[in-house]
């Protein structure tokens, strides 16, 4: 099993929570799980997108899957008015063993930290019903632009993904959805891009999206300093640049996640 980049420490639960809201505008657009009643979501976290889910569409009933008993945890006591239609299963994604089959899937930043995560998508189709939705929101962080260019957001940047790809995950797993749903079996592939391209046009939703990516950032710093690639100077270095990036008069902030539809 991989280790988590991210940690499992209140400050990274509440991280998430954050995340879900300052990012849902982007996320649930091509989301529709409306004609959906069982919904499996693998690496469900503290049940932050969970939330959003039970809330858009009345009529699911979502059965969460998280390898942390500790994020399950979490999302049993934030989900706690929605008991009556959410359940938890501690698992890990690659080896699913589910009391039942669903008719939709929804998967956001969760593949990014499973090493073969195409495993995870084959192993999921025995739990899903013909004609099932599949919707999965993941990274592709070599989409990133910022200007101007500053070398230690850079390097901090470059180290984040080094350290992820190093603890067995994947920061562009996001673009080669397309391929693995498509070994995985699956039909009806569509991807489809969103996020961010940000300039002092509008620096409110820069200064937004700048503080939001400073947590980001921040949320690999303690296992990445305790594996020795960075120190905390760097840290603050790196959270200095992108306050100066927010500031810059010709400041640019681009980053595009994937989103991927598909049918079992
Ligand atoms: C970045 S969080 C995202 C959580 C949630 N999807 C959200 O968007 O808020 C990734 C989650 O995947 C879980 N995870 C990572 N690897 C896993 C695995 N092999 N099996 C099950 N869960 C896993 C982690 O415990 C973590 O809660």
């Amino acid at each position: 099993m991989s280790k988590y980049l991210h940690g499992f420490i209140p400050e990274e639960q509440q991280r998430l929570i954050d995340q879900a809201g300052i990012l849902g505008s982007l996320i649930y657009p091509r989301i529709d799980f409306s004609d959906c009643n069982h919904l499996l979501e693998i690496g469900s976290g503290v049940g932050a997108q969970t939330a959003v889910l039970l809330k858009l569409f009345p009529d699911l009933h979502i059965t969460c899957v998280d390898y942390s008993e500790s994020q399950l945890e979490k999302a049993r006591k934030n989900l706690e008015q929605y008991s009556t239609r959410v359940s938890f299963i501690c698992q890990d994604a690659k080896q699913l063993q589910l009391p039942r089959k669903y008719d939709c899937v929804f998967i956001c930043w969760a593949l990014e930290h499973i090493s073969e995560p195409v495993e995870v998508l084959k192993g999921m189709k025995k739990y899903l019903l013909p004609g099932a939705k599949i919707r999965i929101t993941e990274v592709f962080n070599s989409s990133f632009f910022f200007f101007p260019v500053l070398p230690t957001l850079q390097q901090y940047y470059c180290a984040y993904n080094e350290f992820q790809v190093s603890l067995g995950g994947d920061p562009d797993v996001g673009a080669k959805l397309g391929n693995m749903l498509k070994e995985a079996g699956n039909t009806g592939i569509e991807l489809s891009h969103g996020g961010f391209h940000l300039d002092q046009t509008n620096p409110d939703d820069l200064r937004k999206i700048i503080t939001y990516w400073k947590e980001l950032m921040k949320s690999g710093a303690n296992a990445m300093i305790q594996a020795g690639v960075i120190s905390k100077k760097e840290v603050i270095s790196m959270e200095n640049d992108l306050d100066q990036i927010a500031k810059d008069e010709n400041a640019v902030f681009f980053y595009q996640f994937v989103q991927a539809k598909a049918t079992l």
